[in-house]
């Protein structure tokens, strides 16, 4: 079977990601530097599927350690990039700095894989890149919008540099996949997504209140021109993200794919309130949220959700799980979190 290096393997999407191409039989090689993830992962992920990866621990910018990477693990296939810092709010304090890492980790491994003749490449990119949508739901031709966070721009680059890249190399093939709003964990309860800082995100945030760390959970606006007034979002659970990586994957390498460079919506269809998403949480678990509706935050945009007929129709790929299913793995997962963590 093909080997693949997963950057970023130890984190959030991409430990889930490596558990399912280890399920579906792929030799999966990660680098990660451990700024946001544990080394412990590994374990867990061999628990889950029964084989821990091969592991690199590097930053992705360092591009001699990434030469002798690839000299030493030969025959990689594809790569799927995840490394990236990915805090919207960070990005705005520390611009510099996400500029420099997930756009110079992007342009480092884009290098050595030129240089060892890799070319297959999946990429990491994000609903953020729509801003705020004219049309809904969101399909892929949707303008691409201004950024409006650093982090934000980062994608949007990205995304240029790929495209101009296969423009540039005939043999180079690549899919971006904009993710909508990844929650959940791993039903085993094993991998999930490790806290960083304050939350900026709703789930996040709900489930280390209901856990003691954080006292109410904010709901950033009740008068937004939607059902119930608060904010809607595409949620998607974590493992049907990461199986959409095989299916861009097996499209890759099958040869299966309409042009060198494509780019999919990751997401369910469907769009939940704020307040759907807390009564699924109440619901699903049997616990309540302690939460107060205030004022909008600025930069959300009130609803987004995504079309997602060309992935469902040439991934061959469909989301599968509920918003049941999302907060209960979320809140499994956070159980497991030791306070501290
Ligand atoms: N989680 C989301 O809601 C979301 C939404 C849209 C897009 N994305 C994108 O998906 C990707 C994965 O996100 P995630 O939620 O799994 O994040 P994460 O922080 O959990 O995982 C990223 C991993 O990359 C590693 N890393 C970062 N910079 C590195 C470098 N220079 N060298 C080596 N390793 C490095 C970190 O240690 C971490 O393990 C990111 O590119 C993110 O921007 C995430």
């Amino acid at each position: 079977m093909d080997k693949v290096l997963v950057t970023g393997g130890t984190g959030f999407i991409g430990s889930h990601t490596v558990v399912e191409l280890i399920e579906t039989g792929y030799d999966v090689v990660i680098i990660d530097n451990l700024c946001n993830s544990r080394i412990d992962t590994l374990d867990e992920i061999a628990k889950i599927c029964g084989k821990k990866p091969v592991f690199h621990q590097f930053d992705l910018r360092d591009e001699n350690a990434l030469n002798a990477f690839f000299e030493k693990e030969k025959d990689i296939s594809a790569v799927i990039h995840f490394a990236a810092f990915k805090a919207v709010g960070q990005s705005v304090k520390h611009p510099i700095q996400y500029y420099d890492n997930n756009v110079g980790a992007t342009i480092s491994i884009l290098k050595a894989m030129a240089i060892h003749g890799v070319n297959n490449f999946i990429f990491s990119s994000s609903a953020t890149v729509y801003g705020d949508p004219d049309v809904l739901p969101i399909d892929e031709s949707a303008p691409i919008k201004p950024a409006t966070s650093p982090y934000g721009n980062t994608k949007q680059i990205n995304e240029e540099m790929i495209s101009d890249l296969v423009s540039s190399n005939s043999s180079f093939k690549a899919i971006s996949l904009r993710y909508f709003n990844p929650i959940g964990a791993h039903e085993s309860g094993l991998i999930g997504e490790l806290p960083l800082g304050v939350p900026d995100n709703l789930i996040p945030y709900l489930t280390q209140t209901v856990g003691g760390l954080r006292d109410v959970l904010s709901v950033f606006g009740g008068d937004y021109d939607t059902p119930d007034g608060t904010c809607i979002r595409d949620y998607i659970h974590v493992v049907d993200v990461a199986t959409a990586h095989v299916a861009a994957l097996n499209r890759l390498l099958t040869g299966n794919f309409l042009e060198r460079y494509e780019v999919f919506n990751i997401g369910t269809g469907r769009g939940f309130s704020v307040l759907e998403v807390i009564a699924s949480f109440e619901k699903s678990t049997g616990e309540r949220v302690n939460y107060q509706i205030v004022d909008r935050r600025p930069g959300d945009v009130p609803v987004t959700f995504a079309s997602t007929t060309l992935a469902n129709n040439h991934l061959q790929w469909k989301a599968k799980r509920s918003l049941d299913e999302m907060t209960r793995d979320a809140w499994r997962w956070q159980k497991n979190l030791k306070r501290g963590d």
